[in-house]
């Protein structure tokens, strides 16, 4: 990644660029952007939608960008004082800024890890927005803690052992684990997590200011005598762990290793933030259920997204707790952000609980079990040399690893170059990765999409290395 230096001047080229054309015209391609500043594709994305949200460029989707047609009069301020007033924040990184900033429209779109429309059950959602905004009290102040009908849905989905009141509902999963990294510990202690983890729970552990701790990892999850051993050597009172498909390696929590896992967290008089972030997407047949279900003492504090399994607006997810810490969570999240809107909450419980509910679920595993076999395929045939070390049961990732001595920035923006969208590995490491590796998601594209993603990233990957690819490069 380059520095913020790189990031900045390319904004402030940016707005040069703009300045000199009239409203509604055509940018140069990512390409040619990426080639006139000389920085990664990343850099440039994350420039163009600093100047989108500015309101000075709009994205067309299959268009390409443009100088938007009705400009704000603004009066060029001067915000250097800015930087003595900040002074410096070294925990708060781009990554997850740059994960989240929209795929241009000329990639395609395998960074993304957020279903497109035609996967989203938008009639459903439709309808249940709808019926949320009529409802009488709609946009009045519902219980802190989340609607009460809601929270027995997902504390009965969770186990006999679970009510109502154990649950929290938040603004989504990401707001659940920056509240649990925030309000679990105080600024300095460790946090055990996996290496590689989901950037997300990384960016929060870091805005919290706590330590990351990592751990390695298997095909089948982490293992328990690694963590034991690390929670005895850092005295940690916090774990993170995703136990069903782990973003982004896949892997789901061997049933052998459950106990283990739940036992050393005991044994540590720890907290174990279990995140579940994609329930429901289980594509290979039912995996074990949350180890949260085990827990009786509190030790797990468990947290289910909804975005994943419907579509990244739906901003509700549940933070379950048991005890004091289910105390210490509720208050520090009313300091957050006092309560989810009560219109998206009776929307999201009206999609769980509609008709159409399973039939989407079903149809969702399915399409989305059709796009990972699609890149599997493809990229066993066309990047043999790139491993594969597990093809995932459910979730909407694949983890690649690039040949030994592959330079992975190189990768990645040779991927864009070629039209492709891909996240890269290294912002998934805690601490120095053992190797290069790319991300990919098939979450955001039909099939046809990703094989003729994989033949572009082949002949990126292959003119990385420095090798030519014979003919047209297409696919036969
Ligand atoms: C592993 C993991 N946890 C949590 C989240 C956050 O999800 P949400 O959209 O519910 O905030 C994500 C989003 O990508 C994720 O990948």
């Amino acid at each position: 990644m380059e520095h913020d230096s790189g990031y900045v001047a390319v904004v402030r080229e940016l707005e040069r660029l703009v300045s000199t054309r009239p409203p509604g015209a055509a940018l140069p391609s990512m390409r040619e952007l990426q080639q006139r500043f000389q920085v990664s594709s990343l850099t440039v994305q994350r420039a163009l939608s600093t100047l989108a949200t500015r309101g000075l460029l709009v994205t067309r989707p299959g268009r390409g960008t443009f100088t938007a047609t009705h400009r704000a009069p603004s009066r060029a301020g001067d915000s250097a004082w800015q930087t003595l007033a900040l002074g410096s924040r070294p925990n708060l990184t781009a990554h997850l800024e740059e994960l989240l900033a929209p795929t241009p429209p000329d990639l395609l779109p395998l960074a993304s890890a957020f279903l497109d429309e035609g996967l989203q059950p938008l009639g459903l959602l439709a309808a249940a927005a709808a019926r949320a905004a009529r409802r009488p009290h709609g946009w009045s102040r519902p219980p802190v803690d989340g609607l009460e009908e809601l929270r027995s849905y997902l504390a009965d989905e969770l186990g006999p052992s679970y009510r109502a009141d154990n649950v929290l509902v938040t603004a989504g999963g990401q707001a659940a684990l920056a509240a649990a990294c925030r309000y679990l510990a105080v600024p300095g202690d460790p946090i055990v997590l996996e290496a590689p983890t989901y950037i997300g729970a990384l960016a929060a552990a870091r805005g919290a200011g706590l330590v990351a701790v990592p751990v390695p990892a298997d095909q089948h999850g982490v293992l328990p005598d690694v963590l034991a051993d690390a929670l005895a050597r850092s005295r940690a009172r916090l774990v993170y762990l995703q136990p069903r498909h782990a973003n982004p390696t896949g892997a789901t929590l061997a049933a052998d290793r459950r106990q283990a896992v739940l036992h050393a967290v005991q044994r540590a008089g720890a907290f174990l933030v279990e995140d579940d972030w994609v329930r429901g997407l289980d594509l290979d047949g039912p995996t074990p259920a949350p180890l949260a279900a085990s827990d009786q003492d509190g030790h797990v504090v468990y947290i289910r997204s909804l975005t994943k399994p419907v579509a990244a607006g739906l901003r509700v997810a549940a933070l379950v707790a048991r005890g004091p810490a289910l105390t210490r969570l509720r208050r520090g999240r009313i300091t957050d952000d006092l309560f989810v809107a009560p219109v998206l909450q009776h929307a999201a419980l009206d999609v769980l609980t509609a008709p159409g509910w399973n039939r989407h679920l079903t149809g969702l595993r399915r399409a989305l079990r059709q796009r990972r076999d699609s890149l599997v395929a493809a990229l066993r045939t066309d990047l043999p040399e790139c491993q594969l070390h597990l093809v995932p049961a459910g979730g909407v990732h694949l983890w690649l690893r690039l040949p030994e001595g592959a330079d992975e920035t190189a990768t990645v923006n040779a991927a864009h170059q070629h039209g492709v969208a891909v996240s890269p590995g290294r912002s998934y490491f805690p601490a120095e990765p053992p190797g290069p590796y790319l991300r990919l998601s098939y979450a955001a594209a039909a099939p046809a999409t990703l094989l003729d993603a994989v033949t572009r990233l082949a002949r990126a990957i292959h003119q990385t290395a420095g090798r030519s690819v014979k003919g047209d490069g297409r696919r036969s």
